[in-house]
């Protein structure tokens, strides 16, 4: 098994270089490397994160390992090829996108994430799941960033790839990304076990909000001290990065992160009118419900007196209802 898993490991690592040549050598990648550069990606980013582009073919990747007496049933099951549906032939899985390889954390190249040119769908296409490629247990970009994780004992999750390798390109190295699913189990202890810090910086649009709650909680609880990271409206963090340069990105969204708590006073937010007196008070109870999670007072007074303040409520009718929180808990 260990020796079929190498065969595979081998073939992707073939493939990657083979990828990669068509991006930086020939006619047929200079569209891709053209969009490349428009985003920021120059050749030096283009190496260091091994990007590629697979032709549109049917074949290309297919003939060339078959010429080198690949085996063509493994080849499928490794997730390079595919196989014809009537006559069970093997053609190439990715064809016409640009190619990002996908690293374990020995830095061994376990699978492929292809990215169409431009707009199409659907927008990333994976290697399927196999004993190879595993996506709860991998985190993109793992193997690079470990030892500025453990230096910095701080780690950035990013959501795509594109953000992990813009933030890189402005001398940000401590940064991974979750391939656009919640936090694993597995993914959460590999982080817990090289940082005690963990920022979110995913896109400030809906899903990725919504991903931020709810992986901010799993890291919280796994004992980690999350932050959550600034962004502007509609921006994830690659745009951003591209639209006011790295040092704003540092300066403003990263060092300007919130606690969790902030964060939480931002989300909750959202679809609710606050001039409303319903709405308000309906976000003051959430809001209540989360400071009677915090384990510290201190921290639990600081947050009820921002509650206060903003709406202009008395502290004891606040403090009131936060016992009656607790007693309905028990
Ligand atoms: N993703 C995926 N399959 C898709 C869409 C997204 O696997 N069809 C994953 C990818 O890992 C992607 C991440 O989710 O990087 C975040 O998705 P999205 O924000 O839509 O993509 P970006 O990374 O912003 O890609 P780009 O900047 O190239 O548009
Ligand atoms: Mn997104
Ligand atoms: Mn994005
Ligand atoms: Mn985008
Ligand atoms: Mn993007």
């Amino acid at each position: 098994e260990q020796r079929r898993t190498r065969y595979w490991v081998e073939a992707h690592k073939l493939a990657a270089k083979l990828y990669q040549h068509v991006l930086l050598q020939t006619d047929e990648g200079k569209e891709a490397k053209q969009y490349l550069e428009e985003r920021g990606f120059d050749e030096e980013t283009i190496k260091e994160f091994q990007l590629g582009f697979a032709p549109d073919s049917w074949d290309f990747l297919t003939s060339f390992l078959s010429k080198r007496n690949y085996n063509m049933d493994e080849m499928i099951e490794a997730g390079l090829l595919a196989r014809r549906d009537f006559d069970g032939k093997p053609f190439d899985r990715f064809r016409g996108r640009i190619m990002f390889p996908i690293w374990d954390r020995k830095g061994q190249t376990v699978g492929f994430s292809g990215r169409v040119l431009g707009s199409g769908h659907p927008k990333y296409m994976n290697s399927p799941e196999s004993d190879l490629f595993n996506k709860s247990q991998l985190l993109y970009a793992f193997n690079r960033a470990r030892p500025s994780i453990r230096k910095k004992n701080e780690v950035i999750l990013f959501e795509g790839y594109a953000d992990v390798i813009s933030a890189y390109r402005v001398g940000i190295g401590n940064g991974v990304a979750s391939m656009g699913t919640a936090l694993t189990d597995r993914q959460i202890k590999m982080l817990k076990r090289n940082a005690d810090k963990a920022v979110l910086c995913f896109d400030f649009d809906d899903a990725g909000q919504n991903a931020t709650y709810k992986n901010a909680e799993m890291l919280e609880s796994a004992g980690m001290n999350v932050r959550v990271a600034k962004l502007e409206e509609g921006l994830d963090p690659d745009d951003y990065i591209n639209r006011h340069g790295g040092k704003k990105f540092k300066e403003e969204v990263l060092e300007g992160s919130l606690t969790l708590m902030g964060f939480k006073f931002r989300y909750f937010r959202k679809g609710l009118n606050l001039q409303d007196e319903g709405d308000q008070i309906e976000y003051v109870e959430k809001m209540l419900s989360e400071v009677s999670k915090l384990n510290r007072a201190v921290e639990r007074d600081h947050y009820i007196r921002q509650l206060a303040e903003e709406f202009n409520l008395s502290l004891d009718a606040l403090k009131q209802e936060l016992i009656q929180i607790y007693k309905r808990r028990k």
